[in-house]
């Protein structure tokens, strides 16, 4: 399989939409320290297509950031590819993942993996989703100011490790627990965003070095897991389970062939790398609204007494407006192209990114103010608002995250209210994870009467 690092062709102004003049390691720290502002900002001088010169790409990030670019980088299939955009994860999940299937094996591919997330199969999983929940709900409510991303960390891996693996036994629980903590927190994949030479592995205590034991202390693990679940199976004839991975073992395409273990391990690491940071920093971050905003706070309490879910739900877009926990989905370009009249050369990397659109006032009135029952009204306009990107590579798992989401906000303003634990927190960005720079710290007053859900 290529590397599409080789292909990407190199800079030549003439080729590329307009960049800032800064050098590159100025333009990926003030990417890394304010995404948000420095998106808006090259967008307001640069217009809707712009070449980012940051790291790691030898070129440039070629940017859309306005409605009509961002809707054809991700639904023009025929110009803009998935698959190799992700390439720089290939190291963490491997080439087999969905993450990282260009067409034409996309498509079949993620045939097989839609079935467990879909969103009647979802639900299922709500009971035992309140469950986990709960029994993290202690270290919350301490009363004192915590790091709300930490702790939701937590509980999404909990939920993975169940949902996705189907474990159950304590013991491998906690043993997947600690590998995958370690392996898939974004400090650790962070190191497939530096610059290419800090990438070599140099040894037991380089980055690199410790990436590469911690993955494979993962791979153990998952691989054993494999051959035990393939083993009950055989001895059962078939399983009545409904994890993912159950359903992953049984998956047939239409020639009737099955995922090889490689697959089957490839597939698990991508879906932990894209469910586990993404839900935890979603549910992080609508807390941390949510304590600094005491009037949507309140009415969202009242809204979920009376029974509704709607404000739930709006509250949730609104916080995934404001602060998405994915900065960008990536294509690169399949031939030499233009986007809203900017020259794109072919196998570039291509980026749709979401704050320039989220937070653009032609699309949002007031867009930096947090109003969840602006989307009460209506749907908002198509592509207006993709926190799950878009197209035929739209999130899979979007349907389990929404879940995981409501119901960690249900179980948590049942028995408390947020409010603040400092000053509301700036977004800094981690790989293409859009983070609260303090871990997103609020605090958490008991109610005196828990609500009854
Ligand atoms: C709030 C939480 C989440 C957010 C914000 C999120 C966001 C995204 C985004 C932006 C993409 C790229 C879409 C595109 O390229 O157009 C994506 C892809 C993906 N996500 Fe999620 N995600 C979340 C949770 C999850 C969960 C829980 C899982 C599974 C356990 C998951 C699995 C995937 C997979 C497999 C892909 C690749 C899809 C493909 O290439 O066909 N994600 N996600």
């Amino acid at each position: 399989m290529s590397d599409p690092f080789a292909r990407e062709p190199s800079w030549d102004p003439r080729r590329f939409p307009p960049a800032a003049r800064a050098p590159r390691a100025v333009q990926t720290l003030r990417m890394l320290l304010d995404p948000q502002g420095y998106g808006l900002a090259l967008r307001e001088r640069l217009g809707p297509v712009f070449s980012l010169r940051v790291h790691p790409y030898r070129a440039a990030l070629v940017c859309s950031a306005d409605i009509a670019a961002n809707r054809a980088v991700l639904t023009d299939h025929e110009r803009f590819a998935g698959g190799d955009g992700a390439a720089l994860l290939r190291q963490a999940v491997g080439a087999g993942s969905l993450i990282c299937t260009p067409p034409p094996r996309h498509l079949p591919h993620r045939k097989l993996l839609l079935p467990p997330f879909h969103g009647d199969r979802v639900v299922r999983w709500a009971a035992r989703m309140r469950e986990l929940v709960r029994a993290g709900l202690p270290e919350l409510l301490t009363g004192d100011g915590v790091a709300v991303r930490p702790w939701a960390q937590r509980v999404a891996l909990d939920v993975i490790l169940r949902v996705v693996f189907g474990l159950t036994d304590p013991g491998r629980v906690a043993l997947f627990r600690r590998a995958l903590t370690a392996f898939a927190g974004m400090d650790n994949v962070a190191v497939l965003f530096l610059p290419r030479p800090l990438q070599r592995d140099a040894g037991r205590w380089s980055p690199a070095g410790r990436f590469a034991r911690l993955r494979a202390a993962v791979q153990d693990l998952t691989r054993t897991e494999i051959a035990v679940r393939r083993a009950e199976s055989r001895r059962r004839g078939g399983t009545a389970r409904e994890d993912v991975l159950s359903m992953l073992l049984e998956a047939r395409d239409e020639q009737g062939a099955g995922l090889d273990d490689e697959q089957v391990l490839d597939e698990l690491t991508g879906l932990v790398l894209a469910g586990y940071e993404t839900t935890a920093t979603t549910i992080a971050w609508t807390l941390h609204l949510l304590a600094h905003h005491p009037a949507a706070r309140n009415a969202l309490i009242d809204d979920l007494d009376a029974g509704s879910d709607r404000l739930l739900k709006a509250t949730v877009k609104e916080s995934t407006r404001l602060r998405p926990a994915v900065y960008y989905a990536i294509r690169t370009a399949v031939r030499d192209t233009r986007l809203a009249g900017y020259p794109v050369p072919r196998h570039a990397f291509v980026a749709a990114l979401f704050p320039p659109v989220h937070l653009d006032r032609r699309l949002w009135p007031q867009p930096h103010l947090f109003r969840p029952e602006r989307h009460l009204a209506a749907d908002p306009v198509a592509y207006s608002l993709t926190p799950f990107g878009g197209g035929v590579r739209r999130c899979i798992g979007a349907p389990l995250a929404q879940l995981e989401v409501e119901t960690v906000l249900r179980e948590v303003l049942a028995r408390a209210v947020p409010a603040p634990a400092g000053p509301p927190e700036p977004a800094r960005l981690l790989s293409v994870t859009l983070v609260p720079a303090h871990g997103a710290r609020a605090r958490f007053h008991r109610r005196l009467r828990p609500a009854a859900r």
